[in-house]
């Protein structure tokens, strides 16, 4: 089995402002791994400082054995990952066909023309909308378009930030299965989210981040079942 991710003692931050204190994680090919934690926590911040885009301080990362640490974007790009940040992920004054193309600058007309179809084809909902604006759509639409997306580079690795975020609970449910799906496709899932039982019910492992490190990992469906957790961390309590 391969290590696609492989991360250990990662701290990082903003500039001197250091949010990340030693994350240790790993996700193996094919798998489904979900992030939760309370909001400030720093797991939009993990996601940005493996992408190139927070600052990495120390520890390392490696993605498929090949050292990752401090490359940037465009690399990691190149490398095969993929990165649906959690706001601003859409272009809301171009077209959805135009938002697509963004996703494959450096792609020859024939072969973005095929990832675009076949982006298209994961998310048919966007195919009847393909040359309205995406500040027309819905928040699930552009949801849907962020993530196809970021599938036109053909990613072996996707990393999505709070995907199903002030979703409709119908959308929360069609965008967690498409992502679900992508598995079939052989692509690797990490994924950030506060609505946290969804996700983690596609997920096989979970890992719980509080005040900039991992405080807890294990099987998906164990963090589901442990009522200290969902207490604390799923919003089962009273509020
Ligand atoms: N660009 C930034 N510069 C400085 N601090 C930031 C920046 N972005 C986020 N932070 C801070 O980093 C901490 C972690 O934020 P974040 O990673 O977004 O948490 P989460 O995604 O778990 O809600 C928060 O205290 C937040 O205020
Ligand atoms: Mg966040």
């Amino acid at each position: 089995m391969t290590r696609v991710l492989d991360v250990k003692g990662l701290t990082g931050g903003y500039g001197s402002v250091q949010i990340l204190y030693g994350i240790d994680m790993h996700i193996d090919e094919g798998e489904f791994v979900t992030i939760i934690g309370p909001n400030g926590c720093g797991k939009s911040t993990f996601i940005k400082a493996i992408f190139g885009i927070a600052d990495y301080y120390e520890g390392q990362v490696s993605y498929k054995e090949r050292r990752i640490s401090g490359m940037r974007t465009d690399q990691l790009v190149n490398l095969g990952i993929a990165y649906v940040p959690q706001v601003n992920n859409v272009f809301p004054s171009l077209s959805v066909e135009e938002n697509l193309q963004m996703g494959g600058n450096s792609l020859s007309g024939n072969i973005l023309s095929q990832r675009i179809e076949r982006a298209l084809d994961m998310f048919p909902d966007l195919q009847s909308r393909e040359h309205d604006l995406a500040a027309s759509l819905s928040g699930g639409e552009r949801q849907m378009l962020a993530i196809s997306r970021a599938l036109i580079s053909d990613p072996n690795f996707l990393l999505l930030d709070e995907p199903t975020a002030a979703l409709s609970p119908l959308y929360q449910q069609q965008i967690i299965e498409r992502i679900d799906a992508l598995r079939e496709q052989g692509i690797t899932v990490l994924i950030v989210e506060q609505n946290a039982r969804l996700s983690l019910a596609r997920s096989d492992r979970g890992y719980i981040m509080s005040n900039g490190k991992v405080v807890h990992t294990g099987d998906a469906k164990d963090i589901l079942s442990d009522p200290e957790i969902g207490k604390y961390f799923l919003g089962t309590h009273d509020d």
